[in-house]
């Protein structure tokens, strides 16, 4: 059985003299050129973020050469799940290799043995946050605060040399793993049920899904324990999206997991990122107040039609990268389809709203906004509702996006340490600067 610090150095050989052969041998290699739209299109279609774990295109997403689906197949479940383990698509990431059920099992021990480390001072901290504040800004707050328990910045301190650094990297991630989930259902707690169940004692046989489920007062709720392993494993890692490349561009200066991840929460706010999850639950409220759980698609057009002519934005539909359906879509379908959510309640007609949209409106923005590239649904068109659906409130839907994406980035952290990658300092340029060059 090879522990997760034995499976990372294992790889590192191989991927050290790979970074050494492209740096040597390769180092003028064009990969492309630079045109006037990349720089003037927020680096569209650039491939200029080195990134270990996964490569993006606009067909999606392979991580280490694998497809969503081919990973649907390899990674193992947690005993009683049928959804791809949360532990297992972290494995995953940092060893490019699946874990067997039996380094999963212990790789799930060991990040909940390591909820024993969570520092007291952090919790008083977080508890003392007024309840009317932000979950995300919470959560901002307390990871900020946790720097003085960091492990990389203590063998920074310490002078720990370079070439070790990524184990200290590599234990901040894992206590991040279990801490992150932890703060986020305490953050809950505190806020929608006046601390209830905060400290109770976690479950040592459990994942981490399910202990964040205990945390949050539901205990032994199977649905939406299943709910948030999906969740969590289909979002952990995107590329070089808005706040993993935010949490990159910081980290690459060497700030410390904790506050690299509040500066990923933070980019995640923006409403053209992740903060569109949150758009779309109040988007489709509002067309749900308007038309009915089960409009026609005449109705859908006239409805959408109106909201292009009030020049608002249709959130969950088309990609800045994706050219096609999201592939992160499908499973969250299929999930919806077999969850059972009673069709009266406000979540369930939500999702019956989107089951109809998600064909018409890319139609009707095809002809109405010409402009959008590819108008597919993505995953925010229903990632939202679903977990909206399941009770959780709208003001915390963005933390549990937040807990897996931070989870899948502190993978490429810790091999942008073991790579020895350095900072990323490119070159601005100005429009004029543009201008005399052509
Ligand atoms: C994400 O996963 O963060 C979104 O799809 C946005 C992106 O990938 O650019």
């Amino acid at each position: 059985v090879r522990s997760i610090f034995d499976a990372v150095e294992a790889r590192l050989p191989e991927r050290l003299a790979l970074a050494t052969k492209l740096i040597k041998q390769h180092s003028q290699a064009p990969l492309h050129t630079v045109t006037v739209e990349n720089v003037m299109g927020g680096m569209r279609g650039l491939p200029a973020v080195l990134w270990e774990v996964s490569g993006t295109s606009q067909a999606g997403i392979t991580y280490h050469g694998r497809t969503l689906r081919e990973l649907q197949d390899l990674l193992p479940r947690w005993p009683g799940s049928s959804q791809v383990s949360p532990e297992a698509m972290l494995w995953y990431l940092y060893t490019a290799s699946a874990p067997s059920p039996v380094e999963l099992a212990e790789f799930a021990r060991e990040l909940v043995r390591r909820a024993a480390g969570l520092p007291e001072d952090a919790m008083r901290f977080c508890d003392g946050l007024p309840a009317d504040v932000d979950s995300s800004a919470q959560m901002i707050m307390t990871l900020t605060s946790m720097s003085p328990h960091s492990k990389f910045a203590r063998a920074l301190a310490e002078g720990v040399p370079k070439a070790q650094m990524w184990r200290a990297a590599l234990e901040d991630a894992l206590d991040s793993h279990i801490f992150v989930p932890l703060f986020a259902a305490r953050i809950y707690s505190n806020k929608f049920r006046e601390g209830a169940g905060r400290d109770v004692p976690l479950s040592v046989h459990g994942d981490i899904a399910e202990n964040f489920a205990l945390r949050m007062g539901r205990r032994g709720d199977k649905p939406f324990t299943e709910l948030i392993r999906l969740y969590w494993a289909l979002h952990m890692d995107h590329g070089a999206n808005v706040s993993a490349h935010s949490m990159r561009l910081s980290s690459s200066a060497w700030t410390d997991p904790y506050p690299t991840m509040a500066t990923g929460l933070i980019a995640g706010t923006g409403i053209l990122h992740a903060g569109a999850i949150l758009q779309s639950i109040q988007f489709n409220q509002r067309m749900l107040a308007a038309l009915g759980p089960a409009p026609s698609p005449v109705q859908i057009d006239a409805y959408i039609g109106r909201v292009l002519e009030q020049g608002r934005i249709v959130p969950g539909f088309g990609h800045a990268l994706l050219r096609g359906v999201d592939p992160r879509l499908a499973p969250i379908v299929q999930f919806v389809q077999g969850c059972g959510l009673p069709t009266d309640s406000e979540g369930g007609q939500l999702l019956q709203l989107i089951g109809r949209t998600s064909t018409v409106v890319p139609e009707v923005l095809k002809r109405r906004a010409p402009k959008i590239k590819s108008p597919a649904p993505n995953v925010d068109s229903l990632s939202g509702c679903l977990m909206y659906a399941f009770g959780l409130e709208l003001d915390f839907v963005l933390l549990v996006m937040a807990c897996s994406r931070g989870m899948g980035f502190m993978s490429q952290y810790v091999w942008d340490r073991a790579l020895g990658l350095p900072i990323e300092r490119p070159l601005s340029i100005t429009m004029d600067q543009i201008a005399a060059k052509l």
